[in-house]
């Protein structure tokens, strides 16, 4: 099993809503792997994913509504349709993992696991980053959101 993201302040945005929720989202997938091999119980994997699919979108929304607020995607188009086709991914690939656990499919979870850590970690990094930036300068040169 792979090991937990270690949260790093190199992932931090400067946005604060968007870090508190990195930070959970962080800690929900280490959970992920701190049970889910034990985890013979179906029950758990089934709360645990669920956990991370509404968390997500959750927090895929509140990015969303930033991105809205100020403008993201008049003024950085192809980032933003980026942006949102990654979360998109991302939803889906939740998705079908927890369609495949309550269908009671056998998981290669190591490979699961490891999928989703590369791109929370991957995401936030490069996309989020950026876009983090554009919301601390849109905040430093305007009045706030339109
Ligand atoms: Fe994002």
């Amino acid at each position: 099993m792979p090991k937990p993201i270690r949260w790093n302040d190199s992932m931090l945005t400067g946005i604060d809503e968007i870090d508190r929720q990195h930070r959970v989202l962080v800690n929900t997938l280490n959970e992920l792997i701190t049970h889910l091999p034990d985890a013979a119980s179906e029950e758990l994997a089934e709360r645990i994913t669920r956990d991370l699919l509404s968390y997500t979108l959750y927090h895929f929304d509140a990015e969303q509504g930033l991105m809205q607020a100020y403008g993201y995607v008049d003024a950085c188009g192809d980032d933003a349709a980026r942006h949102l086709a990654q979360h998109r991914a991302f939803s889906e690939r939740v998705e079908s993992l927890r369609d495949q656990i309550n269908r009671g499919e056998a998981l290669d979870l190591s490979k699961v696991v490891k999928f989703l850590q590369n791109w929370l970690v991957g995401h936030i990094m490069n996309t989020d980053l950026r876009f983090g930036e554009f919301v601390r300068r849109a905040r430093t040169t305007s009045a706030g959101p339109t």
